[in-house]
């Protein structure tokens, strides 16, 4: 891991007005967790608690997903935590394609950096632009949910696991159940020797 390297990103995106995402941010939300770990867990955007805080996930949809990562007997310093908006929109709102494009270049220089071996995607922004980025044909979740994809790349495989938002779960007893089914899967996918303790 080259600290310097990633020093820089999180000054870029601490600096960025790509978007006009910046002028109504408090904090940008860069990521969270181990960036050596073979898994990456890739959400929307900011919300409320992580424009105060500047981490992911720390709001309501983050108490699932830390029941969800338990469930499978992994803590936050086990993976890394990002979004593909690093600056939230304005109450919550979806993104905007604009938005999207002129920040995730700073997740694509992520995964560079982390190459994981494992990408779960968190609801249907992530879904749709790691699905475009290696050539799958992924849109919806509720059609792929819980499923594994292996992508070959030049740096090694990457297993693709898709899943629902942790917020869709927040008021939903159903989905949290389909979730912590779905997330098994990172369990099954993790081959023992890494990180990631099964
Ligand atoms: N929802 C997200 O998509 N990301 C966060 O960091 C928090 C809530
Ligand atoms: Fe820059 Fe991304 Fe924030 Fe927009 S959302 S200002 S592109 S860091």
């Amino acid at each position: 891991m080259n600290l310097e390297i990633w020093k820089q990103l999180e000054d870029a995106v601490a600096n960025c007005r790509k978007c006009s995402l910046w002028k109504t941010r408090s904090n940008p939300v860069v990521g969270g967790g181990s960036k050596d770990a073979k898994v990456m867990f890739i959400g929307e955007a900011p919300g409320y608690w992580e424009d105060v805080k500047g981490r992911p996930f720390v709001g309501r949809a983050g108490r699932v997903l830390d029941e969800l990562l338990e469930s499978i007997n992994l803590s936050r310093e086990e993976v890394y935590i990002t979004n593909i908006l690093k600056c939230r929109p304005p109450n919550n709102r979806n993104p905007l394609q604009s938005e999207i494009e002129a920040c995730t270049p700073y997740l694509d220089r992520q995964i560079e950096l982390m190459n994981p071996e494992i990408i779960a995607t968190l609801g249907n922004f992530a879904l749709s632009y790691i699905s475009e980025k290696f050539g799958l044909d992924l849109e919806n979740v509720g059609g792929v949910h819980g499923k594994v994809f292996k992508i070959k790349t030049l740096f090694g495989d990457i297993t693709i696991i898709p899943l629902y938002h942790p917020a869709a779960a927040v008021y939903n007893p159903a989905l949290k159940e389909v979730l912590l089914r779905d997330i098994r899967a990172i369990k099954a996918a993790s081959d023992g020797n890494c990180t990631v303790k099964v």
